[in-house]
């Protein structure tokens, strides 16, 4: 089976779906963007030719080559036309599965028999969409991080039975994009980073109600001693509230070990306070434009990170047990998809094995199961 990527066409112009069509349009690659709506369509553009402004302005990119980046991506609302002559459709639409279904009903009707399917899911199952179309072989999991624009990380997930063929052109296209894969060998619930970050926003706010710290003082230890570019609480309303919810709800569902959930983010997402998109989520913002919370070491210097620590490692440790990926792979991941300027297990041996495990065991104590430490970490030389 040997297949090239010419023609993309990527469904669904939020966050992701707008990041995927630009970063791919960058490398040259002729680009079909397609969402329900033309309102929808014209706002994704307008963040487009922002982003590129921004790159310009960096000198990373000369204004006419952001003009012909931007010419590269066609907005189209006709899902028929949008397909046509695709090689590889991205799927970026919101994260429910009752969505999906519908989605890969009508694009299965509509896609050309050479259309390899890859999904930007942040949690669903792989296999299981897969199985939604008659092309399981040539579905993949593609997952990019928040900025695509920025953020080098993709992750590739292979369903139960996908071409291994499929899951090289995979590789191969990310590589094309500028972007560096990393293999996750297992289709499980939140596959590398988000097992590691969507546990660690709801443990922050566990840490916020324990230990009475403030979310300054918490994500101002998490970007200076966790060596985090951004707070956990900011890198949550950065992300959004419908995405954490969302992300929350289908790892959960798929298994328990992986989240001690905390009521407040469904409050906040029931609330309508998604973030940095609406003006107000953990923090309040001026606008829904990129914004940055004010953290300082003095504030870090007030709050010890310890718990954030173990609950990240432990569900890393996981990670390696289970044979989803080794270490180095998940220490790239770290670094590439959330920006972590030091290796997790780095930070860990600061903090102190032996801490580290003792704070889940008398997590696990006062607060059940979830906070048991992994035989990996438990067996780590420090
Ligand atoms: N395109 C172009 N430029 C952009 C941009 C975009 N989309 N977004 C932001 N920028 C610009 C900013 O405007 C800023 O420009 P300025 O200097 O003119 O103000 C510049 O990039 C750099 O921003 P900062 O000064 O705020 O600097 P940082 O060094 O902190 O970089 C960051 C920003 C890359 C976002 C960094 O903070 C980071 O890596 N944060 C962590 C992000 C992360 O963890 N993402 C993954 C979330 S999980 C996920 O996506 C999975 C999903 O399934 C939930």
């Amino acid at each position: 089976m040997s297949f090239t990527v010419n023609k993309i066409t990527v469904l669904g112009s939020g966050i992701m779906g707008h990041g995927i069509a630009q970063v791919s349009a960058m490398a040259g690659y002729n680009v079909t963007l397609r969402d329900i709506e033309q309102s929808f369509l014209d706002k994704a553009m307008d963040k487009i030719k922002w982003s590129l402004g921004k790159l310009v302005e960096k000198q990373k990119l000369s204004q006419a080559e952001a003009d012909k980046i931007f010419a590269r991506i066609t907005p189209i609302v006709d899902l028929k036309q949008a397909l046509k002559d695709a090689d590889m459709v991205v799927e970026a639409v919101p994260e429910d599965m009752n969505l999906k279904k519908k989605v890969y009903a009508e694009v299965e009707s509509a896609a050309e028999q050479k259309t390899v399917f890859a999904s930007n899911t942040s949690t669903l199952p792989i296999t299981e969409m897969a199985a939604l179309t008659n092309r399981p072989d040539r579905f993949v999991g593609i997952h990019f991080f928040n900025p695509p624009q920025l953020m080098p990380l993709v992750e590739v997930i292979p369903g139960n039975k996908t071409n291994p063929a499929t899951t090289e052109l995979a590789m191969d296209f990310i590589k094309k994009v500028g972007k560096q894969p990393v293999l996750c060998r297992k289709d499980v619930a939140g596959f590398i980073v988000n097992r590691i970050f969507i546990p660690l926003v709801h443990e922050a706010v566990f840490c916020k109600d324990r230990d009475g710290a403030t979310m300054t003082q918490i994500d101002s230890a998490v970007k200076f001693r966790m060596s985090f570019p951004m707070g956990i609480f900011e890198l949550a309303d950065y992300t959004g509230m419908d995405v954490i919810h969302k992300a929350t709800i289908e790892m959960h569902s798929r298994d328990a070990k992986v989240i001690n959930p905390h009521p407040a983010i469904k409050q906040l997402f029931d609330e309508k306070n998604l973030g940095q998109k609406s003006g107000k989520g953990f923090y309040e913002y001026k606008g829904d434009k990129y914004e940055r919370i004010n953290l300082t070491e003095q504030e870090a210097a007030k709050y010890n990170p310890i718990k954030l620590v173990a609950v990240a490692a432990n569900n890393a440790a996981w990670l390696i047990s289970n044979n989803v990926c080794d270490k180095e792979d998940l220490e790239k991941a770290l670094k590439l998809g959330m920006g972590l300027k030091k290796e997790l297990f780095a930070t860990v041996q600061e903090f102190g094995v032996k801490e580290v495990v003792k704070t889940l065991q008398d997590l696990e104590a006062k607060h059940g199961s979830f906070y048991a430490p992994d035989p990996y970490l438990l067996n780590y030389k420090q």
